[in-house]
């Protein structure tokens, strides 16, 4: 089917191994059912149906079997032929079809492959229906055919974890028939060979009866999704395709599926998680970092051995990575050896290490001590040191004074300048800020702060490391919090100012939690230590605005000793060692004496208009750092928000959301708000001039 030197070679190829057809689906680079592949693969079926090969196997070529549709249709008008009437088209064959899976059969890839009447698949190939992640559900016969193969319980679960499992556990559950061994296509050919040998003919998952009803299955999962996924729509939907399965028979199941799914495709939840995943993508690629050499990272030092110094090691020995860990005197090594020990325990626990290789990294690739001689080999010195600039400096000093030329000095300050710390050295050219996230061996945000100074190798170096460690990074310019804390301290400042207007901590942590944050900001605040906010407060305070506000209820809750579930309260009451915060009249009698008894008036605010103040000020705020130049592109600031400040995936982060609700109504609504409070709420160069050209955030991705 592919003609040497073509220009757009055919996406399948065909050929034959005796009476064998081999179909391989060639579409790199994770082999996605676009529409020209979809045309191809009908065309290459029916080559088989007109020959005179016996039987036909489907594979992939390149790094695996089928990732799935191609999502970036999604949101177009559909082009014929759809995937359920190529899907159909395989199944309906006179003739067997063998699907042969490697590497990963997801989405539509796993539905192909459910329409074909084998499947092998080879050792570790992943397996998995994952569009509830995309706020999508399966619909190319997923939620029809596999229930019909594995009951209805195992399919719902499995269709709403949206996790793949490996071929080994899809084995005994039925969803293939043969696990591969040595190679794919030996494989794929040795199975077939097999089927032709006992004149095995076609047989269809489609054939098989209806999945029993399981009345109690439904009733515990839609209990289950009314507290885990509310607020979401495709669980629901994904539950009524399960039922549909038990209820009607493939033609109508199918149809029924079919209707859910593009009223799926419909909703700006499944924008705002299409909109996530590239982000997730796109953030790492940086036009200027293209054909930068990273520098060789072998060995990691960390300087501090704290909270985020013990999570950075930790994180680095995961990925594989030698670490030495500098600490003040032997007891703080010794803690922070502790510290790390019980990370890697817990990742024992979640089965992301073995335990012979926690005993190893423990043994062999990590040393505590407290001699910064011991970083002379290291290629990369990280310090997370207490938060000043005078202490951070001095231990660049000393780092300076050690590492070997070459080696790159980063910072994981959440605030500091990291043009003045780079200055202070003889090479600010090696120093970057690696701001980690807490805990930093499981958030997923990485900002990687590129100072003035700072050399492209190193942050391509940066980004290199960000990337071993399973993160997201995004690049930073240098301002006072970077990108998320410079955010962070704008949205903070619109729910203090709503609670000056009469608004309860508890009624705002409410609205948010309800438009999908985990929690509000006044729970994190609690359970991060209020005494965190009220150093920055301090920290601040020389430089502070005289027109800002000082929250001096959140002040008088730290001379209180209520610094959050530490203490036991904080802005809430935990009883008795609770994680699970009480709503405190005693917090809302104090928040009152500092609430102005004259203008602007106490006021009511409903949820919308909580949720919308609020994420009026990010937006506000992220436009702010844009134009500033502190982050390069809308995406980044969405990146940020999503892995580092738990914005909830469907909304797609704050400035999709933004073009997703209207530039111009938001404008107004700030410019409303500025009427009583023209200092904080100070609308963005960049938001007038987008609502001025009539155009949207999305425009500045490139
Ligand atoms: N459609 C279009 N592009 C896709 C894609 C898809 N389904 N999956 C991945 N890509 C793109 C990525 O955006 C990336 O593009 P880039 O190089 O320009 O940034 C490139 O392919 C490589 O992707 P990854 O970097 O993610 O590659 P990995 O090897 O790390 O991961 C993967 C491969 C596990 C397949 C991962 O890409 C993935 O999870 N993809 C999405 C899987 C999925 O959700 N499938 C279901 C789709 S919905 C569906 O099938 C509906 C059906 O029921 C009708
Ligand atoms: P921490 O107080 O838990 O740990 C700091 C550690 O540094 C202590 O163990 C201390 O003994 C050690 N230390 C101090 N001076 C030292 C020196 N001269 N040499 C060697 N070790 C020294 O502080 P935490 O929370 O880990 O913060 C560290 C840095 O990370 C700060 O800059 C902070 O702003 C930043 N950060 C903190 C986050 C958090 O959530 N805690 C999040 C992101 C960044």
């Amino acid at each position: 089917m592919t003609e040497q030197g073509d220009p757009n070679p055919s996406p399948v190829h065909y050929d034959r191994v005796g009476a064998i057809a081999v179909i391989v689906i060639d579409n790199g680079p994770v082999n996605a059912l676009g529409q020209n592949l979809r045309r191809a693969l009908v065309q290459a079926v029916d080559t088989f149906v007109q020959d005179d090969a016996e039987i036909a196997v489907l594979m992939g070529a390149g790094r695996m079997f089928v990732g799935g549709a191609d999502i970036k249709e999604f949101g177009k008008p559909p082009v014929a032929p759809d995937l359920p009437s190529v899907i159909a088209h395989i199944e309906s064959c006179a003739k067997p079809i063998v699907a042969a899976m490697h590497g990963n059969a997801l989405g539509g890839g796993l539905e192909l492959a459910l329409g074909c009447h084998y499947r092998l698949a080879m050792p570790g190939c992943k397996l998995g229906l994952p569009e509830v992640t995309l706020g999508l559900l399966p619909g190319a016969g997923g939620t029809q055919r596999l229930p019909r193969l594995t009951g209805v319980e195992s399919a719902l679960e499995f269709i709403l974890s949206g996790t793949p499992i490996t071929a080994e556990t899809a084995l005994p559950k039925g969803v293939i028939d043969r696990l591969g061994t040595s190679d794919l296509r030996g494989s794929a050919l040795a199975f077939a060979q097999d089927l032709l040998d006992r004149s095995a003919g076609p047989r269809r998952v489609g054939d098989l009866p209806r999945p029993a009803p399981n009345p109690a299955a439904f009733a515990a999962m839609q209990a289950k999704l009314a507290k885990t996924a509310r607020g979401l729509a495709s669980p629901f939907a994904i539950v009524k395709a399960l039922q549909a399965a038990c209820d009607m028979d493939l033609t109508d199941g199918l149809a029924e599926e079919r209707r859910l799914f593009l009223e799926m495709m419909q909703t700006p939840q499944r924008a705002g998680l299409i909109h996530a995943f590239f982000v997730e993508r796109k953030v790492a690629a940086l036009p200027a970092l293209e054909g930068v050499v990273a520098r060789p990272l072998r060995q990691i030092g960390v300087v501090g051995g704290g909270t985020m110094g013990a999570g950075i090691a930790t994180s680095a020995l995961l990925a594989g990575y030698p670490v030495t860990l500098v600490e003040r005197d032997e007891k703080a090594a010794n803690t922070a050896r502790t510290t790390i020990a019980a990370n890697l325990a817990a990742a024992v626990t979640r089965g992301k290490l073995t335990q012979a290789a926690r005993a190893a990294i423990l043994t062999d690739a990590l040393a505590c001590v407290t001699d910064y001689a011991a970083l002379s080999n290291a290629d990369l010195a990280i310090e997370a040191v207490f938060e000043s600039f005078d202490v951070k400096t001095a231990v660049f000093a000393q780092l300076d004074a050690v590492l070997k030329p070459g080696a790159m000095l980063a910072t994981n300050t959440s605030y500091l300048d990291v043009n003045r710390l780079a200055a202070a050295t003889s090479r600010p050219q090696d120093v970057i800020g690696l701001h980690f996230f807490s805990p930093a061996h499981v958030m997923k945000l990485l900002e990687i702060v590129v100072a003035s100074s700072t050399a492209p190798d190193v942050i391509a170096t940066a980004f290199a490391l960000g990337k071993s460690l399973g993160k997201v990074c995004v690049k930073s310019g240098v301002c006072d919090g970077f990108i998320g804390n410079r955010i962070l301290a704008a949205y903070r400042g619109a729910a203090d100012r709503m609670i000056l207007q009469g608004a309860s901590p508890f009624q705002i942590d409410t609205a948010l939690v309800d438009f999908g944050f985990a929690m509000g900001p006044y729970a994190v605040a609690d359970l991060a230590g209020l005494d965190i906010g009220f150093l920055t407060r301090q920290r601040k305070e020389a430089s502070r605005d005289p027109r800002d506000i000082v929250p001096g209820w959140a002040d008088e809750l730290v001379h209180l000793g209520r610094l959050g579930q530490k203490t036991g309260s904080g802005y809430y009451r935990y009883p008795a060692g609770s994680r699970t915060g009480l709503p405190d009249p005693q917090t809302d009698a104090l928040i009152a004496k500092y609430r102005p008894v004259t203008s602007p008036p106490a006021q009511a605010f409903t949820d919308a208009q909580i949720q919308r103040r609020y994420l009026a000020a990010m937006v506000n705020e992220a436009a702010k750092v844009l134009h500033d130049g502190i982050a390069a592109r809308p995406l980044d600031i969405d990146a940020t928000l999503l892995f580092g400040y738990g914005f909830p995936r469907h909304h797609g982060g704050p400035l999709h959301w933004a073009d997703s609700v209207g530039l111009s109504g938001l404008l107004q609504d700030i410019n409303d708000w500025a009427q009583h409070d023209p200092f904080f709420w100070a609308p963005a160069p960049l938001l007038e001039r987008l609502v001025a050209e009539n155009s949207l955030f999305a425009s500045l991705n490139g």
